[in-house]
């Protein structure tokens, strides 16, 4: 019967080495220890001893059952420990991971031609000034020679704040804030949004955006104008891009010029788009500096003259990169604005 005892119990004892489950212990218990348990069994035959016999192998047989319990618990710790570990590796939360990942964005196609035109203007001997949105009547339209009655001052076609304050509806007030600030030489330009009354259309919205030029010095005449105008839209648009300048009318400049371009879509043979002309119309007005503006910021006009600019941004945007409708550059549709 010992030998019978020891027996199971090393039996018993190298397969709870084996198993890796807590079901599995639990099996063993019942075959082993449980009330049909091999031991069990063994020990029902114990009434067959001698009585020297009885105790001892009692004795052994609490011992066994005992290894065996101690066993099965530790393995069960052990197995409890293990899937733990395993759990948390599982489970385990990567904080470095970045799953809503930030889209990094680019500048809008405006804020990049504004630029573009900054830094080419830069390279030409410019240096760029900003001003204010919201101006003052005075700036906007008394100091530049506009008359009481010019049809921009109407309320249908300006957003007024108050008698005296408005959106601005170009950019040309930086002439007048640069004139009364510097004295000449000036050589300035000047970017940023202006507003007017305007029904949206494809071609049309109530905020656009402007860049103005300024240059003030002894001598300017048309040629300086003319040529720095060339030398700009040949830059910006290419080499074979041709000028040509209309007579035009603005209060603020004497004589005025607007500034046609060969057609971007035909190359000036003549298209549906130019109308068969082969121009691309008004693309910015220009002229040399009324005395009178000149004058009203206390410049002498018998010493200086100069000559000032201005161009739609939006428009020079849609051109380069053949956008035909204004709308696209307000929408604020990703999938637009990815393109650039
Ligand atoms: N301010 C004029 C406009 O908005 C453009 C311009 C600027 C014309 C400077 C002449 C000189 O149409």
């Amino acid at each position: 019967m010992k030998d019978k005892l020891l027996e199971i119990k090393e039996k018993v004892i190298d397969r709870i080495d084996e198993i890796d489950a807590l079901e599995e212990c639990e099996d063993i218990r019942v075959k082993v220890l449980g009330k049909k348990g091999d031991l069990t069994q063994l020990l029902r035959g114990m009434g067959k001893l001698s009585k020297e016999e009885r105790p001892v192998i009692g004795k052994l047989a609490n011992e066994v059952r005992e290894e065996i319990e101690n066993k099965l618990t530790s393995k069960k710790e052990q197995i409890i420990e293990i899937q733990k570990k395993l759990r948390e590796e599982e489970e385990k939360i990567d904080v470095t991971v970045n799953r809503n990942k930030l889209e990094i964005g680019h500048r809008h196609p405006l804020n990049h031609t504004m630029e573009e035109l900054e830094n080419l203007f830069l390279t030409m001997g410019f240096s760029v000034v900003e001003g204010p949105e919201v101006e003052t009547v005075e700036n906007n339209f008394d100091l530049l020679n506009s008359p009481q009655d010019h049809p921009s001052r109407d309320l249908t076609d300006t957003f007024y704040i108050t008698d005296d304050i408005l959106l601005r509806t170009h950019t040309s007030p930086m002439q007048i804030r640069t004139m009364k600030t510097k004295k000449p030489p000036i050589r300035i330009v000047s970017t940023g949004r202006t507003f007017r009354f305007d029904d949206v259309d494809d071609t049309h919205s109530p905020m656009f955006h402007q860049i103005e030029g300024l240059v003030v010095d002894e001598n300017i005449t048309m040629a300086n104008l003319i040529d720095t105008i060339n030398t700009f839209i040949h830059e910006f648009f290419g080499d074979d891009i041709e000028t040509r300048f209309r007579p035009h009318h603005f209060p603020f400049t004497e004589p005025s010029v607007e500034v046609d371009v060969t057609c971007f879509n035909c190359g000036g043979k003549g298209c549906e788009e130019c109308h068969n002309t082969g121009w691309s119309m008004e693309l910015l007005g220009a002229g040399l500096v009324h005395p009178n503006v000149l004058r009203n910021c206390g410049i002498d006009p018998e010493k200086y003259s100069g000559f000032a600019f201005g161009m739609g941004v939006d428009r020079i945007t849609m051109v380069k990169h053949g956008i035909d409708n204004i709308r696209l550059l307000y929408d604020n549709d990703k999938r637009f604005l990815k393109q650039f």
